[in-house]
């Protein structure tokens, strides 16, 4: 029981990384607020949980909404009392191809889901997170865009790699009131964002040292690791749970 009597919200919850962190944080004894644009996903999910005998709320929006981030922090605040940890986890790559083609609308879309949406998410968060003493705030980052140039995804990488910055900065300006910031970067995982073309997948596994993708239960083992009090000593960092991408050059 990692995160036995925690509050902790997740976004980006109705699929992949964030479905698997939102079993795995329930299983540890985390009451939830789980959160993505599909309704359904997310309420098929919390019923699973309460099956299970977890508890989990659910609020469908998007999270470049301010409006959505604020009622996700006034629900903790009403459900809840407040909130101990937060998992920024939602995300999209947008279309994929060089800069010189890339519209300025698929740009500002990309980095609005990714980075800004992460603004918005501390702004509203922090101040629970703080009444409660601290707690973890965690984004999820890429290894695109650090250590990593992936040609096509300019936008994506410029987000992702934004969201370091960001962590570093919020870990600065909040550690002395016991706010640990952290980026979570995984590498190569098998969501839908991966989608299911072998193809692509035996090419993604082969720019891992490990030599595979990731499933995602194997990130949400970190994202666990770095919201629960074990990782007392840990911010402002960028952790990888990369498989070894950034470090292969075979
Ligand atoms: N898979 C990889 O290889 C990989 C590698 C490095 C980093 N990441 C990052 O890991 C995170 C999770 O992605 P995943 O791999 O688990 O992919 P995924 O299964 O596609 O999950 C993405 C999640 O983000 C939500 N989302 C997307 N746009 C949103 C928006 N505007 N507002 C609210 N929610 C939104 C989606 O839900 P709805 O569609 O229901 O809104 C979904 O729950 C992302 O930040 C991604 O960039 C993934």
């Amino acid at each position: 029981m990692r995160l036995k009597d925690k509050r902790i919200l997740i976004t980006g919850a109705s699929s992949g990384i964030g479905a698997a962190a939102a079993r795995l944080c329930a299983t540890e004894g985390a009451r939830l607020i789980l959160t993505a644009r599909r309704a359904d996903r997310l309420q098929a999910l919390a019923a699973e949980i309460a099956a299970a005998g977890g508890r989990a709320l659910t609020l469908a929006g998007a999270v470049e909404d301010e409006a959505h981030q604020a009622y996700l922090a006034d629900l903790a605040l009403r459900e809840f009392g407040g909130l101990d940890g937060a998992f920024n986890n939602a995300g999209m790559t947008g279309p994929a191809g060089p800069v010189t083609g890339l519209a300025l609308a698929d740009w500002q879309r990309v980095l609005e889901v990714n980075l800004t949406a992460g603004f918005l998410a501390a702004k509203h968060q922090i101040p629970l997170l703080l009444a409660a003493g601290g707690g973890s705030l965690l984004f999820t980052s890429s290894f695109v865009g650090h250590g990593i140039g992936l040609p096509g995804m300019a936008a994506y990488a410029a987000a992702k790699s934004g969201l370091i910055g960001l962590v570093q900065v919020l870990a600065a300006e909040h550690g002395a009131q016991g706010l640990r910031v952290n980026a979570l970067l995984p590498g190569g995982t098998r969501t839908e964002m991966a989608g299911d073309d072998p193809g692509f997948h035996a090419w993604v596994a082969g720019i891992h040292a490990l030599k595979r993708m990731a499933e995602p239960e194997e990130i949400a083992r970190v994202a666990l690791f770095l919201l629960s009090d074990e990782a007392s000593f840990v911010t402002g960092a960028a952790i990888a749970a990369d498989g070894g991408n950034t470090i292969f050059k075979g």
